[in-house]
Order: C-alpha cells, then sequence, then structure tokens
C-alpha cells in the first residue's frame, strides 16, 4: 500500500498515459459498480490497463472492471475510469485519489462521477437517478482524507474549501437535460462510508436523521481531490437499493448489480445531454 504519491511519481503515470494516446482529454468520468458499460460507447478509444500504471488501485470488486478508456464522446475529448477501487479494498486514501491528481495532469478540468448508492430517503426507489447536490464526509470525519500529508501546493491549497462541490452550473443542465429527455432525476445528499458491510438498521436511521439521502462506500474521496485541484465536479448516483430501515430486507451486492442494468441506459442519456451542453 502506498500512503503517499509525490508530484514527480504522479508525473511519470501522466506522461505513460499521453504516450500510450494521442487524446488530450478535458473531461475525466469514474465509473460506478455496474455502470461500466458506458465506456463501450467511446469512440476512437486507446485503452490503457490499470495493471499497466504503478501505484494506480485496481478494482477486485464484481461489477468493475480495470481500464483507461480515452476518446471522444459527444464531440468532447474524454477519459473515463472503466472500474474503481474502494477504500476498503486495502488501499491508501492516497491511492483513492491518485486517478484523480492524474486526471488533473492530464489537463482534465471537469470531473462526472457517478455510483451505485443505496436510498435513504424513503421516497426513492430502485433504478432513480440522483443528482448529488452534496456530500456527509463520515469517512472523512473520522480522519481519512485523500489530501492527509504534504500539501501539493501545485495542485491546489492546504485547507481547501468545500463550497459548491458538486458545481451550480453543471447541476442546472444536468436538471435542464433530465426533463428535455423526461428521465426522472432526484436530488439530494450523499453520505459516505468505508463499508464494505452495508449498514445496519440503527446506521440508516442515524443517517436518516442527519440529512442523508442516499448511501454509498465511494466518491466523496475523489472529489475532494477534485476540488482540491480545481477540477469541478458532476456526481450522480444510480439507487440500486432502498436502505434496509425496517430491519426486515437485506440488501445484497447483486441487487445493486443488477439496478445498474436499469440505471445504464439513463445515465448514459443523462451523461450524454450533459456533455454536448458543456463548453
Ligand atoms: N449502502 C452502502 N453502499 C451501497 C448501498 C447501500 O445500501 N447500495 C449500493 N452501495
Amino acid at each position: 500500500m502506498t500512503e503517499y504519491i509525490s508530484l514527480k511519481q504522479l508525473k511519470e503515470i501522466s506522461d505513460l498515459i499521453q504516450s500510450k494516446s494521442t487524446h488530450r482529454p478535458t473531461i475525466g468520468m469514474i465509473l460506478g459498480s455496474g455502470l461500466g458499460l458506458l465506456a463501450d460507447e467511446v469512440e476512437n478509444a486507446d485503452y490503457v490497463e490499470y495493471s499497466q500504471i504503478s501505484h494506480w488501485p485496481e478494482s477486485t470488486v464484481e461489477g468493475h472492471s480495470g481500464q483507461l478508456v480515452i476518446g471522444n464522446l459527444e464531440g468532447q475529448s474524454v477519459v473515463v475510469m472503466q472500474g474503481r477501487a474502494h477504500y476498503y479494498e486495502g488501499y491508501s486514501m492516497a491511492q483513492i485519489g491518485l486517478p484523480v491528481r492524474v486526471m488533473k495532469l492530464l489537463g482534465v478540468k471537469t470531473l462526472f462521477v457517478t455510483n451505485a448508492a443505496g436510498g435513504v430517503n424513503p421516497e426513492f426507489e430502485p433504478g432513480d437517478l440522483m443528482l448529488i447536490t452534496d456530500h456527509i464526509n463520515l469517512i472523512g470525519m473520522g480522519g481519512l482524507s485523500p489530501l492527509r500529508g504534504q500539501n501539493i501546493d501545485s495542485l491546489g491549497p492546504r485547507f481547501p474549501d468545500m463550497m459548491n462541490a458538486y458545481n451550480n452550473v453543471l447541476r442546472d443542465i444536468a436538471v435542464g437535460i433530465s426533463s428535455e429527455i423526461d428521465i426522472g432525476l432526484r436530488q439530494g445528499i450523499y453520505a459516505s462510508l468505508a463499508g464494505p458491510n452495508f449498514e445496519t438498521p440503527a446506521d440508516l436511521r442515524f443517517l436518516q436523521v442527519i440529512g442523508a439521502d442516499a448511501v454509498g462506500m465511494s466518491t466523496v474521496p475523489e472529489v475532494i481531490v477534485a476540488r482540491h485541484s480545481g477540477i469541478r465536479v458532476l456526481g450522480i448516483s444510480g439507487i440500486s437499493n432502498k436502505a434496509n430501515l425496517d430491519g426486515n430486507t437485506p440488501t445484497s451486492h447483486e441487487e445493486v448489480i443488477e439496478a445498474g442494468r436499469v440505471i445504464v441506459p439513463k445515465l448514459v442519456a443523462m451523461i450524454r445531454g450533459v456533455l454536448k451542453n458543456i463548453v
């Protein structure tokens, strides 16, 4: 496990990736559990396997593959992470944040981040899309930050602000697209936990009380790294299951993957729509 990653190491990684593709992406995408199919839609794609990149965290979870897909989507130059790693897989927080730092060095200005999440808001149903309006960083409040260690001043400040973490302009565009293409879009707050266990009913009641609408095991570390270095973020959760607030309905990874099949076509339409509308 690599605890800290230097700017020199980050530059070596971005140089390696640039040597494998002539695309110069300005938009990055991280695809969550069961949502990786979107990467198959990238045109003129170059592929870089995670296993070829030193320190890059590889996913060990079913439903995640492991490669960067670099190419075009809706006329934009994109770098897509087909598969992401999670803290619970044994990586350091620095490694979880590494791909976003590398994206920054590659020239990425905008990050789309997606995940599968449990619906804590009782109105949410499996298959719904939720635009993330803000997050509750429970994993960070517990002391785990991808920014821990010496600050890399050329990337961003020691104490980065987290206001407007999920960019207003991108959110407005996403809401507009959802009504244009008639996809119901929920909005809400995403709470991040470390996992890999799902929550107890008492955990979930706590999350509800503190104002969470959805819960998951990813996204927030990557968003913090993105905001630290000035990358703007659009976050969308696919609601894969209803949180087991009553204590009678077990949650399983299979239902998370299954819901991905319903969510992917909607998510693809949303992301394509937003891509068409951003400069
Ligand atoms: N809890 C935490 N993470 C999740 C869930 C959940 O219910 N569903 C998908 N990811």
